[in-house]
């Protein structure tokens, strides 16, 4: 078995916290595993725990939506959460949560080797760049770290409840798009 298909297996058995109690799925992530662009969420839903996708609901659905606005094909990039299980009733991810299911995304970043990484909302912002990231202030800046180029942006359910952010996620999609056009060029030069 491949690395890719062993960390997948390893994800699917995973007990190390109290979430596989309640999960019908592990939501281990969708799309290219050589991606360039791997956005990350916070955690699963109602929908992506019955369906093993993440981002098929309705924040998901509007995700597909920017995706489409900047032409960015759903199926040339990686879309993962922190989380592998749901929380029940959606409730934000508990830290010692994040500590027991980080390795995996850790290990899917490795082998993934994305040259982008976007944080999808403030709780992945918050554990992927810093414990103290503004979303609000914040999104759509860059850093780099660890050779990845990062940013974050609005989280797609985030946009449901607050539709006048709309325009500035436009924005910061257009600018994840730019960046990603700009790697391509370079990598066929
Ligand atoms: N919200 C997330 O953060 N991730 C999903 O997979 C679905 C909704």
């Amino acid at each position: 078995m491949d690395a890719w298909n062993q960390l997948f297996e390893e994800c699917k058995v995973c007990t190390a916290c109290e979430l596989h109690k309640t999960r019908t799925n592990c939501v281990f992530g969708t799309g290219n595993p050589q991606a360039d662009l791997l956005f990350v969420g916070e955690a699963p839903g109602e929908q992506e725990d019955l369906s093993g996708i993440p981002f098929v609901g309705r924040a998901g659905q509007l995700l597909d939506k920017y995706l489409y606005a900047v032409d960015i094909p759903r199926e040339s990039v990686y879309i993962a959460n922190i989380l592998k299980c749901r929380p029940p009733k959606n409730r934000d991810p508990l830290p010692a949560e994040e500590d027991a299911c980080i390795e995996f995304l850790r290990r899917q970043v490795r082998l993934i080797q994305p040259k982008i990484i976007v944080c999808l909302g403030r709780i992945s912002a918050m554990r992927l760049i810093r414990p103290d990231y503004k979303i609000t202030k914040e999104h759509g800046q860059w850093v780099e770290r660890g050779g990845f180029l990062m940013t974050a942006v609005y989280h797609p359910a985030l946009l449901l409840r607050d539709p006048r952010k709309k325009e500035e996620m436009l924005i910061d999609m257009k600018e994840i798009k730019a960046r990603l056009d700009a790697i391509k060029r370079e990598e066929t030069l």
